[in-house]
């Protein structure tokens, strides 16, 4: 299997929560997305997830450190070790997606059990990554960053000899525009089309922390083996209701008898449905994160895509297209266009060099 590292921010605090009959449905987006990610990484024959680093972003750093380790506990693979990383951007304060009010005193399912593994706080998380990676052969392992790139930025300012060694960084995060797909962006009810989900510019894992996602974007070395999944590409792979249901019942399983996970995972997938729809009227909540390991899989043949090509999902490049990524860092994390301005925008153009610039496919294809 292909030794994989996993950086990200699973969500609010949801433990203890019914989702779908607590929470508003007004809310902002869902950030429970990273979920997916770590079960797919964490479970796919053709990987081997070695460790989870966390970091601010959907929620504080406690938050998305403690729901990891639920996480794994939920998925039976409370083995990975969990480390929490930064708190805070290379620059700025944390913004954090605005917590889910109300939920004080609600009883609901215990959707969630608490990780019996406490997460590792006597090694330096940047320096775990960096053995972990350095481990394994050269040009095998990936690293896979669905949360705010805090971490990865420290990861290669700290130890640059990690992105020579690495095989590819695969990122969540940006937001391309118009002329790169053919689908219509992202909007609000009333409001011009937008590119971004956070702002009208800005994707959120890049807004968080604009400075780190430049330094990434801005590596020689690393960019070559970057892989950008942006918004563009999200939002054309839906959760739609015949695959919500596919997540509660299996051939083998009535919803019935669906066990607590495929519940809680349905559930996240409901109301990722209720509040994307409310908010971007989409017909299903796109899977942001997991794409992000998915991509892995697309490129490889080994014994179980081999076998399950139905199974594998193909992402397309356009001919090979790559792409020089600029990251706008003028302008602060604020509520208003007159002060966020561009801030975290992702400015992707095309290269004639190919190769030597991130990759940022247009579409995924079943
Ligand atoms: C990204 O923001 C996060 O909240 C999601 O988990 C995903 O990583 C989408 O913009
Ligand atoms: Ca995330």
């Amino acid at each position: 299997p292909i030794p994989v590292w996993l950086d990200c921010d699973p969500g609010h605090d949801v433990r203890g929560q019914n989702l779908t009959k607590t929470l508003p449905q007004t809310l902002t987006i869902s950030h429970e997305q990273d979920v997916f990610a770590i079960l797919l990484a964490a479970h796919h024959p053709s990987l081997n997830l070695l460790g989870i680093t966390t970091v601010h972003g959907n929620s504080s750093l406690a938050n998305t450190t403690a729901n990891a380790g639920s996480v794994l506990e939920a998925i039976g693979r409370p083995d990975i070790p969990v480390y929490p990383g930064s708190k805070k951007p290379f620059s700025r304060v944390a913004v954090h997606a605005p917590d889910i009010h109300g939920h004080s005193g609600l009883d609901g399912t215990d959707l969630l059990p608490k990780a019996s593994r406490p997460p590792v706080l006597d090694t330096n998380p940047i320096l775990a990554m960096r053995n972990a990676l350095l481990a394994q052969p050269p040009n095998r392992a990936w690293l896979v960053a669905t949360g705010t790139l805090t971490n990865i930025g420290l990861l290669f300012a700290t130890f640059p000899e990690v992105a020579g060694h690495i095989k590819g960084l695969s990122i969540m995060g940006g937001a391309v525009g118009e002329g790169f797909t053919d689908v219509p962006m992202s909007r609000l009810p009333g409001e011009e089309p937008r590119v971004g989900n956070t702002t009208p510019w800005a994707e959120f894992n890049i807004y968080c922390d604009p400075e780190a996602s430049r330094s990434i974007f801005s590596n020689p070395i690393l960019s070559p083996k970057t892989t950008l999944i942006a918004l563009d590409l999200t939002h054309q792979v839906l959760a739609t209701v015949p695959i919500q249901e596919r997540v509660l019942k299996t051939s083998t399983s009535q919803a019935s008898t669906a066990s607590e996970l495929r519940r809680m995972l349905y559930e996240l997938l409901v109301f990722f449905a209720n509040t994307y729809h409310s908010t971007f009227g989409m017909e299903g909540p796109p899977l942001h994160d997991p794409l992000a390991v998915a991509v892995i899989l697309s490129n490889l043949n080994s014994d179980y895509e081999q076998a399950h090509p139905d199974k594998v999902l193909k992402f397309d490049d356009r001919n090979g297209e790559r792409f020089a990524v600029q990251v706008v860092t003028d302008g602060q994390h604020g509520s208003t266009p007159e002060v966020t301005g561009q801030l975290g925008r992702t400015i992707a153009k095309p290269t004639e060099g190919p190769g030597e610039t991130p990759r940022v496919p247009s579409a995924a294809v079943a």
